[in-house]
């Protein structure tokens, strides 16, 4: 894959340097554009010895490293043959010309010629970004479809505090790998995925429950369905709507969703378990109205069924089990056992007592905790691309059984044909 990186004149221009390693280690090739204006901050010699490739500069001979027609137009030629245009940083003025049209130099020239999806992550003093003409200039962008890495809050180089720092790098390669993932990778996969809270029910009005909002297990449901898989969603009580090419079954309590589970489970070929699962609930449901007393009461509780480790039990070797662990205290630990006793290939973990993690929020920090003992931790990331991550890691399980000789049964492709959206 090839990205060509435009770096403007902002006071991050240095980070992009780093940046360029980064998109390399990642496999991508990076041709690096540079405006006027970036080449004060840092010099294109620092970019071609990163990058292994010549820097474009500028449209016009007089201007350029080594300007000739013929270079220009070999120049074009290179920078069309991009997958992605990524601008990083991003100043106002390049924002705004890309929202208006002009093209005064080869970066806006190109954004004008390139068919490639484009992925901004600006950088300016905060009231640089907050000003109605950058804003209505981001929002032209974002509706034409260019993906904007949103700046990060804190202190900035201006002395001033607020949004307009740059992006961490892995925010950046986030919304690159997002963009250009339009590979349908798991169209050999049927997957289950729970997903939401459940409701364990004290009388007809009253339930037990908890503060999932599904959030994590739609991003699961909806990025698997884009990438091929058949997805098989069982959702407890959530207000989220259905992602495109799922099918989705409602359930209500921690044993509905048991059910719905052992009923979809053998036609799938892997199981996500995203559901925050009540693991108890009251003994005694009453059929009536409890009513108000004077006293207090006492609920008795008794534990749900145990739906993950029922199902890894019953996994047969093709299949590949994730499962959630969403923790207070000693994630790592409890998360290792959790691996350990439920017999899963991989136990995604979150402390959701960690801000911009857990329930009812667009952000995860997740740690992947692998059966072969290796573990990954991720640093916060949207739900999105989170779900996307755990589907290659899920791939790469997959792709790993294959190299032993575990082909994905041959009864279960059978079992799969019936199954249909
Ligand atoms: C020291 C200095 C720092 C600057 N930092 C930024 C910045 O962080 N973001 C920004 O949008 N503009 C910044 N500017 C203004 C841009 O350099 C200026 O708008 C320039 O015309 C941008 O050109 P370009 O978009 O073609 O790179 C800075 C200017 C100076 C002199």
């Amino acid at each position: 894959m090839r990205i060509t990186l435009g770096v403007t004149g902002g006071v991050a221009a240095y980070k992009a340097a780093e940046l360029v390693r980064r998109l390399q280690q990642d496999n991508f090739t990076v041709q690096v554009v540079m405006t006027r204006a970036a080449r004060e901050f840092i010099t294109p010699l620092t970019f071609a010895a990163l990058s292994g490739q010549k820097v474009i500069t500028d449209l016009f001979a007089g201007d350029s490293q080594d300007a000739n027609l013929e270079s220009a137009i070999e120049h074009i030629a290179v920078a069309q043959r991009t997958d992605l245009l990524l601008v990083a940083p991003a100043t106002a003025d390049i924002l705004a010309k890309f929202a208006r049209g002009i093209a005064d130099d080869f970066l806006t020239t190109l954004y004008l010629a390139s068919t490639a999806p484009v992925v901004v992550a600006p950088a300016m003093n905060v009231n640089m970004w907050n000003h109605a003409a950058t804003q209505e200039n981001l929002k032209l962008l974002r509706d034409r479809g260019v993906a904007i890495v949103a700046p990060d809050e804190g202190y900035l180089a201006c002395g001033m505090t607020g949004p307009g720092r740059l992006a961490g790098q892995e925010e950046i390669l986030a919304a690159v790998r997002q963009v250009l993932r339009t590979k349908r990778d798991l169209e050999a996969e049927t997957i289950l995925i729970t997903a939401g809270p459940t409701r364990e029910d004290l009388d007809p009005v009253r339930y037990l429950t908890n503060r999932s909002s599904g959030k994590m297990g739609y991003a699961v449901a909806e990025a698997a369905a884009r990438r091929g898989a058949k997805v098989i969603l069982v959702s407890g009580p959530t207000a989220l709507e259905t992602p495109e090419g799922v099918t989705r079954f409602d359930v209500r309590s921690a044993e509905e969703m048991y059910a719905a589970v052992l009923a979809h489970f053998p036609k799938c070929s892997s199981a996500v378990f995203a559901a925050a699962v009540a693991d108890y609930r009251p003994a005694i449901s009453a059929l009536q109205k409890i009513k108000r007393g004077k006293g207090s009461i006492t609920l008795e509780l008794q534990p749900t069924v145990d739906i993950l480790s029922m199902v890894a039990r019953e996994k047969k070797a093709f299949r590949l089990i994730v499962g959630f662990a969403a923790e207070t205290e000693n994630v790592a630990q409890n998360a290792r056992k959790k691996l350990e006793s439920k017999n899963a290939d991989l136990i995604v973990a979150n402390d959701v007592t960690a801000q911009g993690a857990g329930f009812d929020v667009d952000t995860n920090i997740i740690t992947m905790f692998f059966a072969d003992g290796r573990d990954v931790t991720l640093p916060k990331l949207p739900k999105a691309e989170l779900a996307q991550r755990i589907l290659d890691e899920l791939l790469r399980m997959r792709a790993a059984q294959e190299k032993n000789g575990l082909e994905l049964a041959a009864g279960f492709h059978a079992t799969r044909k019936e199954f249909s959206h």
